[in-house]
């Protein structure tokens, strides 16, 4: 039934395989799983930002990504890094903003990569992942998508016209909070090769022992995530009606959901105390439930409101989730 742990740094000279870093057969069943879910093929990472950053290595010297003004901190950080050692040049937008996005795409005549995260993190925002991806070829510019929040199976941006996606597998591929692994999966052959290159290079590679959970995970992920999903649809109805909150950021979809409270930080940090089943840490995707304000992060940027609080929704029952939410709420606005 299972593939094993594959637990080897290397393999008998005469075999297929032949050095750890190159190759595993734990890493090979969770690629052959992931990239059917996703349509193209997979390769398996040390962590989310290790994939994120070897992507961007395929950008040349000099050469321009677009990206979104508030996808991950973590991403935004390694392209303002590579941004400020000469390596490229980064230009944030508004990725909500269709006709924005082609413009600064059609502006840029260096541009190489067109960077998506839909939704983002933490702000929740969708791009139309098909024009940005049509107006993108039409210059010759790549484009991936970083599909952590929706996973494959609420989206697959290969087949919406992307040639990259990109996950951070600890969140809910993954799904139990217990595995630090990123992947990236692609349509062409050739890009899968230079990445694949560039894996063998930084060696950014998983261990098998996180490989194998990962691939666990991924087994119940339909479950996890459909019930997670109603949690979270169910809970942004609840939110939207409450006085101390003043916004719901939800797409419709997923199971991540930030509130924004009209009493601002003071609010949010009060409720992210006042709370007993929600567990209050960063990370986001595994079955418990867990929030944060995100502005706590110097990181982040400064157009996410000090009173947003990410939550990520498990898959409790979902009286006991607003019951611990309210009496937090209430406290709040009385
Ligand atoms: C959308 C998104 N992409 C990438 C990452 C980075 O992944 P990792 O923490 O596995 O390196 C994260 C982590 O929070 C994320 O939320």
């Amino acid at each position: 039934m299972n593939v094993p742990v594959v637990l080897t740094s290397t393999y008998g000279a005469t075999g297929e395989l032949e050095y750890g870093r190159f190759g595993n057969p734990t890493w090979s069943a969770f690629e052959e799983a992931l990239g059917e879910l996703e349509g193209g093929r997979a390769l398996a990472f040390a962590s989310g930002m290790a994939a994120v950053t070897t992507i961007l290595d395929l950008v040349g010297n000099g050469g321009s990504v677009i990206a979104p003004r508030h996808a991950y901190n973590g991403s935004l950080t390694a392209l303002a890094d590579a941004e400020s050692r000469g390596r490229l040049r980064a230009t944030l937008v508004d990725t909500t903003d269709t006709e924005a996005v082609i413009a600064a795409l059609q502006a840029d005549e260096d541009c190489a990569l067109l960077w998506l995260e839909s939704p983002t993190n933490p702000a929740l925002e969708v791009a139309d992942i098909p024009a940005l991806t049509a107006a993108a070829h039409e210059l010759g510019i790549r484009v991936v998508v970083d599909n952590t929040f929706a996973t494959p199976l609420l989206q697959q941006p290969l087949s919406l016209g992307a040639d990259i996606v990109v996950h951070s597998a600890t969140k809910y591929i993954a799904g139990h909070s217990d595995v630090l692994m990123g992947a990236i999966v692609v349509a062409d052959d050739e890009v899968h090769g230079a990445l694949k290159g560039r894996r063998d290079l930084a060696g950014a590679v998983p261990g098998p022992f996180e490989t194998w959970l990962a691939l666990r995970g991924l087994r119940t992920l339909p479950v996890r995530l459909e019930r997670a999903a109603a949690n979270a649809a169910d809970l942004a109805r609840r939110l939207a009606d409450h006085p101390a909150v003043e916004e719901v950021r939800y797409p419709g979809f997923g199971a991540i959901v930030a509130p924004v409270l009209s009493g601002g930080a003071d609010a949010a940090d009060f409720l992210v105390r006042a709370t007993s089943l929600w567990v209050h840490t960063t990370s986001l995707g595994g079955v418990e439930s867990t929030f944060e304000r995100r502005r706590r992060w110097k990181l982040e940027p400064a157009t996410i409101p000090e009173g947003l609080v990410r939550l990520s929704v498990g898959i409790e029952d979902v009286e006991d989730l607003w019951a611990d939410l309210e009496q937090a709420l209430d406290r709040i606005s009385a």
